[in-house]
């Protein structure tokens, strides 16, 4: 940032008052562009309809302009001074190539006037084709900020197009997730009530009860479990899916060599099953070389190290095959490498293909911190998870295997970018795989609540997740950041946040049925439902023969009106 003088600085500022002109920008929340991050020779020109374009104000249009990035060290800009206000979401986009080179990832900054720099957002530029940069800040001081791109190749020619930078409150925000999860979560069902010659059964009472989610939204749990009944009880009555956080890593079944003890984990995967909630395997290998059985840190000698740990794959890999939804494979493979410094540069990639061998239905996860939650990550953006996903696929024997991308969410205790979340959602989902939060936290905080409920948000109103875990627990399970419930079992704010989402998308807690009454003439009467199973039951006030229940099946695939239509036999 030191390079940058004051003598470039205004020769960006005179470029910049032609980038005001432009009008053209991408929507931040639709998925399309960046589903399969394509490298356009030509942009779309999409316009947007929501919030207030901040790049674009005049009617003039010139947008197939095309900025050269100056070159000036690590930041190279093409930018404009934009007065920016706390609390505001600012989602940016533009299109951005490389006239030299290929395959470097270009981000953007924005720097305030006391010199610091906030990352919001990359995407892996080509040559010769134009890739969507998606992004944005949200601001926790208002004050001026300078826009800038930058590269981790210092020579990287960049050319940019089309940036916008559009501001949304916080109350538009969520309302554009709420249109997303109406849309991409739930149909619309209309139920037609009949008799067998063909009339309306009027003021027939429907009552439904979801059986099964399609969403989950899922908590850890550990050993404590095991220990106390009412832990037992606070988590059944809640969560259809978990992962344990300890119990079924290496250190733990295996902390004397040889000596292999799987007595935890086996007994909370029996509660697990005792009470129909799913289970995600965490963690088969992990590449952290603090986080190896000490034994097997002292080990030297590589055929050893191998022979170990083929050993711990096939072991718990067998003894869980057929019971898990998914595995992490080996965990934290961007941030350490203690497997490929023993194994090679390849070790991973055979561990992902032996485990699919081993459990072929399972998913098979790369699992990393710091990805959607921390835009200063520099080891594990979205975009080398995405690459490190595409290397393991390309491995020979691994073209089919069922990978799945886990973003763990340890989110620091300050307001959640949101826009920079939702852009490295679109990176990750852009492989097409499914992708999970799955250890989302966040430490203690004053706003600790309600930071949670934006990020829970933003995650359910993403289509590329498919299910999010928490890493919280009641007091006595010693989850010490996300606390959701006092020492007797009364919920705490975070607690109440977790047990409105359940409520709101239709999990295990919510026994209250859903009652409607039917004159199906009548549009309004159309009910939305989350995907799912339900149980249906149909009856008449007045008449008391009239009864009969049935299940439905909500899915994407019914289409956004689903009619139901049920016939009485009278
Ligand atoms: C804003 O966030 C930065 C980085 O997290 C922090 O250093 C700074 O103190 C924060 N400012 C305020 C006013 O909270
Ligand atoms: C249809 O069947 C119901 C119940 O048997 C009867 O009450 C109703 O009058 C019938 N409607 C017509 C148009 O036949
Ligand atoms: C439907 O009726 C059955 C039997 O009476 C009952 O067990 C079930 O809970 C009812 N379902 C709903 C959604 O009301
Ligand atoms: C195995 O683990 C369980 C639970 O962690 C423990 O109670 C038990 O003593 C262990 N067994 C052996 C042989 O170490
Ligand atoms: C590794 O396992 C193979 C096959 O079981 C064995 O022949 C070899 O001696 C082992 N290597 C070491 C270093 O223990
Ligand atoms: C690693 O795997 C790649 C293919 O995915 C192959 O081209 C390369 O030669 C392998 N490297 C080693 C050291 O085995
Ligand atoms: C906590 O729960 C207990 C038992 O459910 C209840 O008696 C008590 O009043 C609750 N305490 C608070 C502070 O809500």
């Amino acid at each position: 940032m030191k390079n940058i003088n004051n003598g470039i600085f205004l020769s960006m500022l005179c470029l910049l008052l032609c980038l005001v002109h432009s009008r053209i920008a991408i929507d931040p929340f639709s998925f399309s562009h960046s589903l399969k991050a394509e490298c356009l020779m030509k942009p779309p020109r999409s316009r947007v309809k929501q919030g207030l374009s901040l790049l674009s104000r005049s009617a003039k249009d010139d947008s197939d302009q095309e900025w050269e990035v100056e070159e000036n060290g690590a930041i190279r800009e093409m930018a404009q001074r934009i007065q920016l206000q706390q609390g505001i979401i600012y989602s940016f986009s533009a299109w951005v190539k490389l006239r030299e080179g290929n395959n470097n990832k270009v981000g953007v900054v924005f720097r305030s006037e006391n010199g610091r720099l906030v990352h919001g957002g990359e995407a892996k530029a080509k040559q010769g084709c134009w890739s969507l940069l998606k992004g944005g800040i949200v601001p926790n001081v208002s004050g001026p900020v300078d826009i800038f791109f930058e590269s981790e190749d210092r020579e990287a020619k960049i050319s940019a197009k089309s940036l916008s930078l559009i501001q949304f409150s916080k109350e538009e925000w969520k309302l554009k997730q709420d249109q997303l999860i109406e849309k991409i979560r739930k149909n619309k069902v209309r139920f037609e009530v009949t008799y067998k010659n063909n009339t309306a059964v009027k003021n027939a009472v429907i009552s439904l009860k979801q059986t099964k989610p399609s969403f989950l939204l899922g908590c850890a749990m550990n050993f404590w479990i095991l220990q106390s009944e009412g832990y037992r009880k606070w988590f059944a009555s809640r969560f259809a899916i978990t992962s344990f956080t300890n119990e079924m890593k290496w250190y733990t079944t295996e902390k004397v060599r040889g000596q292999e003890n799987y007595t935890a984990a086996d007994s909370m995967l029996k509660f697990a099953e005792e009470n129909e909630i799913l289970v995600r395997g965490h963690t088969v290998l992990w590449d952290d070389p603090k986080m190896q059985p000490s034994w097997v840190k002292n080990i030297k000698d590589p055929e050893d190290v191998m022979n170990v740990t083929l050993n711990r794959i096939n072991s718990v890999m067998k003894r869980y095959k057929g019971k898990l939804t998914g595995w992490d494979v080996v965990n934290e493979n961007l941030h350490w490498d203690y497997f490929e410094k023993m194994l090679g540069v390849n070790a991973s990639s055979r561990f992902y293909n032996l485990a699919s061998k081993l459990d072929p239905d399972v998913t098979l996860f790369v699992n990393e911190y710091n990805t959607i939650e921390n835009p200063e990550e520099v080891t594990a953006t979205p975009v080398k998870v995405k690459d490190k996903m595409e290397e393991i696929l390309a491995y020979q024997g691994n073209e089919n295997i069922k990978g799945a991308i886990g973003a763990q969410g340890h989110f620091s205790p300050t307001q959640p970018n949101l826009a920079y979340m939702r852009s490295a959602l679109d990176t990750l989902g852009s492989l097409g795989l499914p992708v999970w939060i799955t250890e989302l936290d966040m430490p203690k905080c004053p706003n600790q609540a309600k930071y949670i409920e934006e990020i829970l948000r933003e995650a359910y109103s993403h289509p590329a997740v498919e299910g999010i875990i928490i890493f919280a627990g009641p007091e006595v399970s010693g989850f010490d950041k996300l606390t959701l419930a006092d020492k007797d079992f009364n919920s705490t704010e975070t607690g109440d946040v977790i047990d409105k989402l359940l409520k709101e998308w239709h999990q295990k807690n919510s026994e209250i049925p859903n009652i409607l009454s039917v004159d199906h003439e009548n549009e309004e009467e159309d009910v939305s439902l989350p995907h799912g199973l339900y149980n249906v039951n149909v009856s008449h006030p007045q008449i008391k023969y009239l009864s009969t229940s049935l299940c439905l099946e909500v899915t994407k695939e019914m289409g956004p009106l689903q009619v139901v239509r049920v016939v009485i036999n009278a």
